[in-house]
């Protein structure tokens, strides 16, 4: 089928990719002229592992373009994956929204074209987006019947997993009021509901994955059950830091305390770990804007508003941590193993280690900080923040009062700790994510904590 794709952030490049993959011929457009020469470059503006290698496989079905007269009139699918940043009052910024829908109706040509929201949106964007293009549609002089539909179609995928995400996912999710739109959706994702594609040797089909669940319901249930998902997996990681902290309190062991109770298959057994909480671009925003949408109907979320607060309050905690071992913060130097808000990404987005290096400065702390991946990203983002960059978390060891390890990538896993323990000051680590081997620490001459 012929698809375009609005915007090349990391939702809409991957599902432009995977589409391309599977066969359809797709149409990716970006606004920014930059990034769409890049894109022609085979240069990806995101950092996603295997992205390059699958975006290399598609190359033949995929085309570039910052011009909607190119991508939209041929195209029987367009997905709209612009960004929606959060505004100070929680509720997303739908300004790249309303601009894509006013010119996807500038452009529409087909006697059928489905118009599918992929961007997080509030709760009602789907009858928005569609007066949006009925508007802009009839003030066409040339306008000669074409008809159009719009979908909304959320996404699940994880930064890191992107690719595995969209190719082998637990379920697809399509809203529309539009049986017909339903039915050009089924046949655009048929290759992933059956799982007929050969898989790439890089991501091979997990012996697990066999045919996928398509749900279809209406527009606004599949608006609502993308932020019910993000809630509730945010609200499972602060309910384990919750119970954490009593965990702490009593001498109980919060990562057997996770085991045992996510062996319960009612329960499950992820996003149970405890540490630092949760970052990211979605989870912070989604809550938000969760609240913000309940907010407009007098409601209030009291449980999601509490899994907000035990978020913040977890990065206090490493403050408080810290304090309780060092006794006094101003003049020490400590460490942070960690920039991106989670290992495999170098998205710094609400990541946890900005807030906990903003937090140190303030105390007069100095802080030291090592990513394998994210610096660039960072120097670009955060370029005035007062740290001390390092080019490994031995360099970062030198001297420090305190290690944090604030985001979990592999390597850190296996450092030389004998060695790292040597070069600081005070051998102190604290584990923010439950990564580290506390006996192996232990033996290295560290002292070792966890936040529960
Ligand atoms: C999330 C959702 O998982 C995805 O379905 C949605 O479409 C977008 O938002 P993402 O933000 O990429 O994906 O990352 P995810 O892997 O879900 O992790 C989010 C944050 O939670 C990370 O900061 C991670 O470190 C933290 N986390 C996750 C925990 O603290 N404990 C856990 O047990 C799991």
């Amino acid at each position: 089928m012929r698809v375009a794709i609005i915007g090349t952030g990391y939702v809409g490049l991957t599902t432009g990719v995977c589409l391309a993959f599977l066969g359809h011929s797709v149409s990716c457009l970006d606004t920014d002229a930059s990034k769409i020469e890049a894109l022609k470059a085979g240069k990806i503006p995101i950092y996603e592992p295997n992205l390059a290698e699958l975006l290399a496989e598609a190359a033949p079905n995929m085309r570039f373009t910052s011009s909607y007269g190119e991508a939209i009139p041929d195209a029987e699918v367009v997905f709209i994956a612009v960004g929606t940043p959060p505004t100070p009052s929680g509720a997303p910024n739908l300004e790249y929204l309303s601009q894509a829908a006013r010119s996807i109706g500038q452009c529409v040509n087909r006697d059928f074209t489905v118009v599918v929201n992929k961007s997080t949106v509030p709760i009602g964007s789907g009858n928005w987006v569609g007066s949006l293009l009925r508007d802009s549609y009839n003030n066409r002089p040339d306008r000669n019947g074409a008809e159009f539909a719009v979908a909304s179609n959320p996404e699940f995928l994880r930064e890191g997993t992107a690719l595995h995400d969209s190719l082998y996912p637990d379920r697809i999710v399509i809203g529309a009021d539009a049986q017909r739109a339903l039915e050009v959706l089924y046949s655009l994702y048929r290759p992933i509901l059956d799982q007929t594609f050969t898989a790439p040797t890089y991501l091979p089909r997990p012996d697990s994955v066999g045919a996928v669940p398509m749900l279809s319901t209406d527009l606004a249930s599949a608006e609502l059950i993308k932020y019910a998902a993000n809630a509730f997996l945010a609200l499972k990681i602060s309910f384990i830091n919750e119970i954490g902290l009593l965990a702490e309190r009593v001498g109980a062991n919060i990562s057997e305390v996770a085991r045992g109770i996510g062996l319960d298959s009612r329960i499950g057994p992820r996003f149970l770990s405890a540490g630092i909480g949760w970052g990211g671009s979605c989870f912070g925003k989604d809550t938000a804007a969760l609240i913000a949408t309940a907010g407009e109907y007098g409601l209030q979320m009291p449980i999601v508003e509490s899994a907000k607060r035990i978020n913040a309050r977890q990065r206090d905690r490493v403050v408080e941590k810290l304090l309780q071992e060092l006794k006094i913060l101003k003049g020490r130097t400590i460490g942070l193993l960690g920039l991106a808000f989670k290992p495999n990404t170098d998205d710094l987005r609400e990541a946890p280690a900005i807030e906990i290096a903003q937090k140190l400065i303030d105390r007069g702390v100095r802080v030291k900080v090592h990513d394998p991946i994210a610096v660039d990203r960072f120097l670009k983002e955060h370029g005035d923040m007062q740290v001390q960059i390092c080019d490994n978390a031995a360099d970062v060891s030198e001297d420090c009062d305190a290690l944090v390890l604030v985001t979990e990538w592999n390597e850190y896993r296996d450092l030389d700790w004998e060695s790292i323990g040597k070069r600081m000051r005070s051998p102190f680590i604290l584990d923010g994510r439950h990564a580290l081997d506390r006996d192996k620490l232990t033996r290295a001459g560290l002292r070792y904590a966890t936040l529960s």
